[in-house]
């Protein structure tokens, strides 16, 4: 299906003809139409242009007005204070227009015509470790904008680097080879899998710390243990395997709870470059973009300097031999463009590590690994905070547990569910889904609803609120439209009819119910989610004044009814279609 412009997008066509018309010289000058509280649109660009040409903006004005066709979309065009164009779109338009594409599953979101590759990093826990709230914001956005950028028709390959590699290991397998049952599952088969290999591993964790703290010999073992893991000894691997595993089993367990599908073939760790390390510096080093200083293998920036004025390098490889994260990074980004042929590499990733990727960037261009025709992105994330603003720590100071947190957020949003479910009749088997949809959906929603750079509190009383800016919000609003049609009578069906008058509510509605695919080309462009969740907020607030205003099944005339059920119809499938692009479900009746 051919995706039908956006009553904007033709007016900003028709408004750059007439000022080019206008003034030749303009042609290509930006009209600047924006939305408008006066009328629909407002277009400011007459005034500079007015400027240039040494014109009286006023006069301009009245020349464009003059010049812009006389056709079915504009009602009313008017020349308001110094210069502006105040345009109101006919009523007619605004129907016929989004009857255009009501037949759409795309709802008229154009694919793009020349997509690339994109990889995009996110969703990278810890192997043997806790997941905290940051790799919550990872993950969470890292899946809206996978799924943002997919819709729009560009190939997105996933790669979720987690932490499975490193000195900690050798530490961990010699502990296993010295306690082999230390990992067994005892507890037998527990409903909560998950829980219990994290608490298995902890206890690896600690016992193996422990040790490793206070006994010399094993200490040496754990570093011989290393050299023998990086050199790929079987009995070595097939225990860091054990516990890789024992890990994914906790992963997944997670993102089920989270509703975030993770596919086993795009875990990519940091052993998935182990192969690379060695190569990755000795090409650096040849290239002359690292060089030895005090027993390291370095990169140096000229503007990246410490505290005391020093300059600060990248480390690639230590003074004991090791490689560190920085050169699984520089690996990574040679397989991403070389073998991956990406275009775009994302990396969803703390504002914490800016630095880090700031360093590895300019590297990989140094060493040719980044062509011109390559974007790299670090997509860095703010901090979650805890109610004292501060950020989120338990009472005894150690950091959230994740899992704690989404089950409490499941149970705050069933209480909310029950309270009105039990008016609606739902069962307590529904009452159950939604509330894990509600509740998974309202901490999604906080995240991706804040712009990434910023902080946020983790509220659970304000997220899953009824009022306000909550994805509980724009859940109850899609529901709304669900019960209109079970209510409908037979012969009520959705239908568009132009040649109705619309009221102020509908005619806001569907402007911007008609902006939906602008929005998203937007979102997929900076790469901005908050700019999706705050278009839905407005479109759940823009239904829910129109429910207020203008009564549906009982309109006036049929076909008023059908022209209501009509944009009943498309701002629910908007809702749906936009809450799927964040990972947000929309249960039917709430
Ligand atoms: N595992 C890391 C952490 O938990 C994040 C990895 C980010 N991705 C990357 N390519 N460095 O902090």
């Amino acid at each position: 299906m051919a995706s039908v412009a956006s009553l904007s997008a033709s007016l900003q066509q028709r408004v750059s003809a007439a000022l080019a018309a206008a003034v030749p010289s303009a042609a290509g000058a930006d009209p600047l139409l924006r939305r408008s509280d006066r009328a629909d649109f407002q277009a400011n660009g007459v005034l500079g242009l007015a400027k240039r040409a040494k014109a009286n903006p006023r006069e301009l004005a009245e020349q464009v007005v003059a010049a812009l066709p006389q056709d079915e979309l504009l009602g009313r065009v008017e020349v308001s204070g110094p210069g502006f164009l105040n345009l109101t779109v006919a009523d007619a338009a605004i129907t016929a227009n989004l009857a255009a594409r009501a037949d759409d599953p795309r709802l008229g979101v154009p694919e793009a015509a020349d997509p690339g590759t994109t990889v995009l990093d996110y969703a990278q826990p810890n192997v043997a470790k806790e997941m905290h709230v940051g790799h919550l914001r990872s993950s969470v956005i890292g899946d809206a904008i996978a799924k943002i950028l997919e819709f729009a028709g560009e190939k997105v390959i996933r790669r979720h680097h987690i932490g499975d590699w490193g000195t900690n290991f050798g530490m961990l397998i010699q502990y296993l080879v010295e306690h082999p049952h230390e990992l067994d599952h005892t507890e037998g088969k527990d409903a909560d899998a998950g829980e219990a290999s994290m608490s298995r591993l902890d206890r690896l964790y600690k016992n193996a710390r422990t040790l490793f703290d206070s006994d010399e010999g094993f200490k040496d073992r754990s570093r011989r243990r290393v050299v023998d893991l990086q050199a790929g000894d079987a009995e070595t691997i097939a225990l860091w395997r054990q516990i890789v595993d024992e890990s994914k089993i906790y992963f997944y367990s997670v993102y089920d709870k989270l509703d975030i599908e993770i596919a086993d073939a795009d875990i990519v760790g940091e052993s998935g470059y182990n192969d690379m390390l060695v190569e990755t510096c000795d090409l650096l080093e040849k290239a002359g973009v690292a060089v030895w200083s005090n027993g390291a293998l370095c990169v140096f920036f000229d503007d990246i300097k410490g505290k005391d004025g020093e300059p600060v390098p990248l480390i690639v490889r230590k003074t004991d031999g090791g490689f560190g994260y920085a050169a699984t990074d520089l690996s990574a980004i040679r397989n991403r463009t070389i073998d991956l042929h990406a275009d775009t590499l994302l990396y969803v990733v703390d504002v914490r590590q800016a630095l880090h990727f700031k360093m590895v960037f300019e590297t990989a261009r140094r060493a040719g690994w980044l062509p011109d025709r390559v974007t790299a992105r670090h997509l860095p994330f703010g901090t979650v905070l805890g109610p004292d603003g501060k950020p989120f720590k338990t009472r005894a100071g150690r950091s959230v547990r994740l899992e704690d947190l989404l089950d409490e957020a499941v149970e705050r949003a069933t209480a909310v569910v029950r309270e009105k479910g039990e008016k609606i009749g739902l069962t307590e088997e529904e009452i159950a889904v939604n509330g894990r949809q509600v509740g998974i959906g309202a901490v999604k929603y906080a995240d991706l609803s804040t712009s990434l750079g910023r902080d946020y509190v983790f509220d659970l009383d304000r997220m899953v609120s009824l009022n306000g800016d909550t994805s509980v919000y724009i859940q109850y609003a899609y529901a709304r439209t669900k019960s209109i049609f079970r209510k409908a009578a037979d012969d009520q069906k959705p239908a568009a009819h132009p040649e109705l008058a619309l009221a102020p509510a509908e005619r806001a509605l569907g402007l911007h119910l008609d902006a939906f695919a602008d929005a998203l080309a937007e979102v997929a462009a900076t790469y901005e989610p908050h700019r999706l969740a705050s278009y839905l907020f407005q479109l759940a607030s823009l239904f829910t004044t129109f429910y207020e205003q203008c009564p549906v099944l009982t309109a006036d005339s049929p076909a008023q009814v059908e022209n209501r059920l009509f944009l009943c119809d498309l701002t629910a499938r908007t809702l749906a279609q936009g809450l799927a692009l964040l990972g947000i479900r929309t249960p039917e009746r709430l």
